[in-house]
């Protein structure tokens, strides 16, 4: 802040141009802006002396400098961040006109709060939407292949055992619980923690015996979801390489898709180095935004020949989090089918 006001202060008392503008607004309190500078369409029938200070309120509100929308050897020069400005000061008027009698209430600030593109989406610390960019990407296909190939064989059926620690649902106390996630082939799933069991024989879900619907069943399926095989990419449409981004200490690609069961969109981060799914962003659309839901998988350790993540934490768009940290991991060849039974 402290650096970017010096900066301000500079143009004001060093560029010569500007010495010139600052003279011309100078002596009569009831000038217009449209009496003393060249170019003024939206600011007309504002004083004068406010120019300057609207400029740096603009600038300030976006972490912009003066020369990020003008020519600063000739402020009267139009730009295409000019023209847009303008009609961003009009959003601004209609807005408060309309919606707060008249009251300055949404401003710039209000919308973009230091950044060019204002944030129009909540996500927790450390997610990000937006992802670095990357020459020559390798082909999602590829990508997913190398997964596969890393993750090993699919197993029948696996058991992993250990901890859920996540906030009560009623008192949002942090509680650690003993936690027990089966899977099996065909999407078939089985989590139970402290006494709450849910249940998914690969089609329908339910949670202490009563069926779910919708989006509840949507984020099970993906807490339940394997990412051995090619199953859970043939899911995925419109696949692309977003870019390149860093979870922890490992550089990786991220692909985003479209899952044609959910319509949701999802980033897949894989590991550059040992080409394993580290993370997955699942980005559901509402009416009035998007909710954005992280699944981080950690501690790979191989079991039977298939890498299994000792470690899944759910991190919810408010920051929530369910960390899953399992101590045992088996696999067997056969499927319990009474475990995935639903009545
Ligand atoms: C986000 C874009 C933006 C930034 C940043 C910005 N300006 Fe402006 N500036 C405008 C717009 C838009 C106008 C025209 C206003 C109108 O149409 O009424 C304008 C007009 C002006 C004018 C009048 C030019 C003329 O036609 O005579 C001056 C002088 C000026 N700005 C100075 C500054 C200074 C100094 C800064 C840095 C502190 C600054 N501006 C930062 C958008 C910006
Ligand atoms: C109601 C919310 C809102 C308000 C208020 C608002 N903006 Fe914006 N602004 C946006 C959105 C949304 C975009 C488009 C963002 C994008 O392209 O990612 C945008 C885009 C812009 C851009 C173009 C950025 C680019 O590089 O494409 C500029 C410049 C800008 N705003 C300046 C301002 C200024 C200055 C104000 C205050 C007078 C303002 N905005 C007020 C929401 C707002």
């Amino acid at each position: 802040m402290a650096r970017r006001f010096t900066s301000l202060a500079l143009v004001l008392f060093a560029a010569a141009p500007f010495a010139i503008l600052l003279a011309k607004q100078d002596p009569q309190q009831d000038l217009k802006c449209e009496d003393v500078y060249t170019n003024i369409k939206v600011f007309k029938g504002v004083p004068a002396n406010d120019l300057i200070p609207t400029m740096e309120f603009m600038a300030a509100s976006m972490k912009w400098e003066c020369k990020d929308c003008h020519d600063t050897t000739d402020y009267t020069k139009e730009s295409h961040a000019i023209e847009t400005t303008r009609q961003m000061v009009l959003l601004q008027r209609d807005i408060n006109e309309k919606w707060f009698n008249g009251r300055l209430e949404v401003t710039c600030m209000t919308c973009h709060n230091g950044e060019e593109h204002p944030i129009n989406i909540p996500t927790p610390d450390g997610t990000n939407l937006r992802h670095g960019r990357m020459s020559n990407p390798p082909k999602p296909a590829e990508i997913f292949a190398k997964h596969v190939t890393a993750a090993g064989k699919a197993p029948v059926m696996l058991t992993r055992t250990g901890k859920l620690t996540s906030p009560d649902l009623e008192t949002g106390e942090i509680k650690t619980e003993p936690l027990e996630v089966v899977q099996a082939e065909g999407g078939k799933f089985r989590l139970a923690a402290g006494s709450k069991v849910v249940v998914s024989d690969g089609a329908q879900v339910t949670y202490g015996g009563v069926l779910m619907w919708g989006e509840p069943v949507a984020v099970f399926q993906r807490i339940g979801r394997t990412w051995w095989g090619d199953g859970p990419f043939s899911g995925l449409a419109g696949n692309a390489v977003s870019g390149k981004d860093r979870v922890g200490d490992s550089d990786v690609v991220v692909v985003k898709g479209t899952r044609t069961s959910t319509g949701s969109t999802e980033d897949l981060y894989f590991d550059i180095k040992t080409g394993l799914l580290v993370r997955m962003v699942n980005i559901r659309r509402t009416s009035v935004g998007s909710v954005v839901t992280t699944f981080d998988y950690e501690d790979y350790k191989t079991v039977d020949g298939t890498a299994v993540p000792m470690k899944l934490t759910v991190t919810f768009a408010g920051g929530q989090k369910w960390e899953m940290k399992f101590e045992s991991s088996k696999t067997s060849t056969t499927i319990d089918e009474s475990l995935f039974k639903i009545d």
